[in-house]
């Protein structure tokens, strides 16, 4: 399996923070973001990375990770979004790379505690479809939000004002090579964006979305609460574990 960083976009919800540079290269306590999703795909055993850029910052990403040494990788793949046109239009230019594989999209500004390892082994041994990963979240509206019947996922909506289910989609998703069949079909939302969304629900409709739930915290970055939220839960779980370890 193959995995996509996406680290496009203008980041305006951080301006002014990102007046000057992207989003992913912020600070996370002691890292800059993109470390966190790239550790993310590694950890899971992914090792064929790579990053979709943009804006007048991205040569700042081959200065940072270069081939990507720090993560135990011989070579990063990298690309440039011209436009602003969102997340599935970023993830169209990932087609090339992508050839006949599966792939693991992550959002750049995603960060979590645990390890998606499960899910892409899982999703390995899928002959076909999707998978996305649930996270049960207090401010559900601020996502993609979960339809859910019994076991089975019937929609999702894009930010709801009135969501169905207290289960944001995160920003981790397993495709096989007929997504970028679905991001040839999209049409830009109210946004003027290519969501996402509507990807995962071209699979929906198909009958292929598989779901599971995602352990252990699991936050965004792209607002100023969320980014410092995230420095928080990544300072506190490594308090948390040098405690583990002295204790031993
Ligand atoms: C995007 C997706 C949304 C998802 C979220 C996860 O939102 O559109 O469905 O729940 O990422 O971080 P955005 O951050 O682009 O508003």
């Amino acid at each position: 399996m193959k995995g996509i960083v996406l680290a496009g976009g203008t980041g305006s919800r951080l301006f002014p923070l990102t007046k000057i540079t992207n989003k992913h290269l912020l600070p996370i306590f002691d890292k800059p973001m993109i470390y966190y999703p790239i550790q993310t795909l590694v950890e899971a055993g992914i090792r064929d990375l790579l990053i979709v850029t943009g804006g007048r910052n991205s040569g700042d990403f081959l200065r940072l990770l270069a081939n990507g040494k720090e993560f135990g990788l011989k070579h990063i793949n990298y690309t440039y979004q011209e436009g602003e046109g969102g997340i599935a239009e970023a993830l169209a230019l990932a087609e090339h790379f992508a050839e006949d594989d599966k792939i693991c999209v992550i959002l750049g500004d995603n960060i979590i505690e645990g390890s998606i390892a499960g899910a892409v082994r899982d999703f390995e041994h899928q002959e076909r479809g999707a998978k996305i990963l649930l996270k049960e979240v207090p401010d559900a509206e601020r996502f993609g939000v979960a339809d859910l019947a019994g076991d089975r996922i019937v929609g999702i909506e894009e930010k709801p004002a009135r969501p169905k289910s207290k289960y944001a989609v995160t920003g981790i998703y397993l495709y096989d090579r007929t997504v970028f069949d679905k991001t040839r079909t999209l049409k830009p939302s109210a946004r003027g964006e290519l969501e996402i969304t509507d990807v995962n629900n071209a699979y929906i409709r198909e009958g292929t979305m598989t779901f599971s739930y995602l352990d252990g915290w699991w936050t965004d970055a792209g607002t100023f609460e969320s980014l410092l939220r995230a420095a928080n839960l990544v300072h506190e779980t490594r308090q948390k574990n040098q405690r583990a370890v002295a204790a031993v």
